[in-house]
């Protein structure tokens, strides 16, 4: 087969802050694929960029009184010591205001015109009379036409939940000014998506293969795609410009008027990988005309719409030399403990502090891999999970195998390996599973590759465990057998290794030096360790994971919520389900007599009426808190089916139910009564 071309982007990051953790997540997972890929054989193009342009940059400048520019250039000027810090191989990092940029968006932009896709309309939107701008929805609050709750945003009530457009919105302001904003008309300019030549095209795209023979996109996407594309194609048309003053790309012939930033930050890909190009005197339409070229987009789920419907799209319908993306991969969002991370909740991961604490890159990149599917799922983040894989996997498993035969090879026997038992059965076998472990990482399928490298790690160890090394190292007649086990362990390391090296990028270059080999790749499954190479010493590889100072530094323990002051303390019963609930039968009752007991202290008979056209008797623990001519004509609440009990006074065929502390008998006793309108026979529910 001949070499694949892949140009290979991640999403391209806001830049109005740092990385977080889900941008780290993407990177990473893209980078383990670009990785195996790169040791397939294949040219790899793996380019990435800032998205620069759009509204809230401007304004976020703004406030600090410097240009846009500057505050992208300082953004950018802090990317490195993640990409670094993750070992993410980004062939190039380039930015969506950059004259690539400006040019390719605008001549994709003249094509489309030219294919008749572009038309403008008027539209009527909010104005800030004081920032002298149109205000995007964001930028407005007001009153919620529906709940009238106040200070919601501009299209949905956080109240009330209601969706509705901003012209809805009673007494809107501008978050910018305060003031009240004016509305008026402007030209806008729009992607025909709703054209039926876009809508054909779009669903051939998304039903199709890529060029490897693999559905372009996931199941999950091609199924939400089918439903925006609706049984006759009812895609809305795509509003692509936005008002002076905006920081964007002019949009040609048309003074005043920006691209919005979500159609120049896709044409950023082809910007990057431009620049990229000349970087490396590369002919860019050359590589994008060439057929063994591939694009593969790895992006979040939250972006779907944008790069399966209007990216596709316009490369289509501007022509060559562009083309149209082979694979759009989108994945979950990174949970910790099950929740969303969120800054103000305290529940996110930096990846700075991540890296300030000391943590192994690499012990994050194996953790994810460890976790993630090609399916579009969240990938949760627990402190117990992560130690659990990192020290007993990882390093209780693999690296422990090193440790285990590097030590006899080096010392005994001058560093050398015993050449002839290299088609030893154990170590064929996990050469046998090379292919399997290649198609995981081709298929984005990273736990399953991760699963096997653990099963092999295991019958490794299992080996050694079975031959004790230890025990052969003290009889000198038994040299050769030491030989033997401690070349067979280490040749299953050395393939481990290879088969984690996209995972564990600087552990495998660790071990390739430690064990004087060439750098691996896919096809070094088959020239396994030789005496004429002799290994060096043993190096650490890797330490395991610290909970105290590390882990519970980087994922603090929530502070427990605090226990709800109850009076006198009583705590609340075990959870209980909804069935046990609905077994106890509670009816309205009324109280149609009420009388002392003779001969009790604590008792009142209580003669109830349930509308089952009899009454009942209940005896009831409440003399001490009422009156009997206190209740009588009043309604309360009863369990009606609970087992009739004897007592020294009659039988009793109910119990009402009243509310009182269990340790604080002066607070008094008060029984239930339901509000105004119930009827007696009512059920509780
Ligand atoms: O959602 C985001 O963070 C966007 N900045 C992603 C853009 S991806 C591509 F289109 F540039
Ligand atoms: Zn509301």
């Amino acid at each position: 087969m001949s070499k694949r071309n892949l140009f290979v982007t991640t999403a391209l990051p806001y830049a109005n802050g740092a990385f977080h953790m889900g941008h780290i997540m993407e990177y990473i997972q893209a980078d383990i694929w670009v990785r195996h890929e790169r040791m397939s054989g294949n040219k790899v193009h793996f380019v990435g960029a800032d998205d620069v342009h759009g509204a809230p940059i401007m304004i976020a400048a703004q406030k600090r009184g410097i240009t846009p520019q500057e505050f992208v250039a300082e953004i950018a000027a802090g990317r490195k010591q993640y990409l670094d810090g993750f070992h993410i191989s980004f062939d190039h990092w380039h930015s969506t205001d950059a004259p690539e940029n400006h040019e390719l968006s605008q001549g994709i932009y003249r094509r489309l015109k030219a294919g008749g896709l572009i038309y403008t309309k008027e539209i009527e939107q909010y104005y800030d009379t004081v920032k002298g701008m149109f205000l995007a929805d964001r930028f407005i609050k007001g009153t919620c036409p529906r709940c009238g709750a106040k200070d919601q945003y501009g299209d949905n009530c956080e109240k009330c939940s209601a969706v509705y457009s901003p012209m809805e919105v009673v007494d809107p302001y501008s978050t910018l000014s305060g003031s009240r904003p004016e509305i008026r008309t402007s030209t806008h300019y729009f992607f025909k998506l709703s054209d039926p030549q876009c809508v054909k095209f779009l669903r051939e795209w998304t039903n199709g293969t890529g060029k490897d023979g693999l559905p372009r996109v996931q199941s999950e996407v091609l199924a939400k795609d089918m439903e925006w594309l609706g049984e006759d194609g009812n895609l809305s048309d795509w509003d692509i410009s936005r008002d002076e003053p905006y920081f964007g790309i002019a949009i040609p012939d048309a003074p005043g008027k920006y691209f919005y930033v979500w159609l120049d930050a896709p044409v950023g890909y082809l910007a990057s990988l431009k620049a990229y190009c000349e970087k490396n005197g590369l002919d860019f339409e050359q590589l994008l005309l060439d057929e063994n070229t591939e694009q593969h987009h790895f992006i979040g789920k939250d972006i779907i719409y944008f790069h399966t419907l209007f990216w596709p799209a316009m490369l289509h319908f501007a022509g060559k030399p562009f083309r149209i993306p082979d694979h759009v991969n989108a994945h979950g969002f990174m949970t910790v403990n099950g929740e969303k991370m969120s800054k103000s909740r305290g529940t996110g991961i930096s990846p700075l502090q991540y890296l300030d604490l000391g943590m192994n890159a690499e012990w994050l990149r194996y953790y994810l891999a460890a976790k993630m599917n090609s399916r579009v799922e969240d990938v949760d983040f627990t402190k117990a999970d992560f130690a659990q894989r990192v020290n007993s996997d990882l390093i209780g498993k693999y690296v422990n195998i090193a440790s285990r035969a590097a030590g006899f090879i080096f010392k005994k026997f001058e560093g050398r390996v015993r050449d002839d038992v290299m088609q030893d059965e154990l170590l064929t076998s996990i050469r046998a599973r090379a292919e399997e472990v290649q198609k995981y990482y081709e298929t984005r399928e990273f736990a399953r590759a991760t699963r096997v490298v653990m099963e092999l790690a295991d019958r490794i160890n299992e080996f050694v465990d079975t031959e004790k090394p230890w025990e052969l190292a003290k009889d000198p007649a038994r040299a050769e057998d030491l030989h033997r086990v401690s070349t067979i362990a280490l040749e299953g390391f050395r393939l481990l290794t290879l088969y984690l090296k996209p995972v564990l990028p600087a552990t495998a270059e660790r071990v390739e030096s430690f064990l004087s080999i060439d750098p691996l790749n896919w096809a070094s499954v088959s020239t396994p360790l030789t005496s004429e190479r002799p290994i060096n010493a043993f190096k650490h590889l890797m330490q395991r994971v610290d909970m105290d100072k590390q882990l519970n530094v980087l994922v603090p323990e929530k502070a427990p919520e605090p226990e709800p002051v109850l009076p006198g303390g009583e705590a609340i019963a075990p959870e209980c389900k909804i069935d046990d609930f609905t077994k106890i039968d509670l009816r309205v009752a009324k109280i149609v007599k009420c009388e002392h007991v003779e001969g009790s202290t604590k008792l009142l008979r209580l003669t109830l009426d349930l509308g089952e056209g009899h009454t009942r008797n209940v005896f009831s623990g409440i003399k001490g808190a009422y009156q009997p001519e206190d209740l009588e004509g009043r309604l309360t609440v009863m369990i009606a089916n609970l087992a009739p009990r004897k007592m020294r006074f009659g039988i009793s065929e109910g119990m009402v139910l009243a509310a009182s502390d269990a340790n604080d008998k002066n607070l008094g006793l008060f029984i239930l009564e339901p509000d105004s309108g119930a009827v007696p026979g009512m059920r509780i529910r």
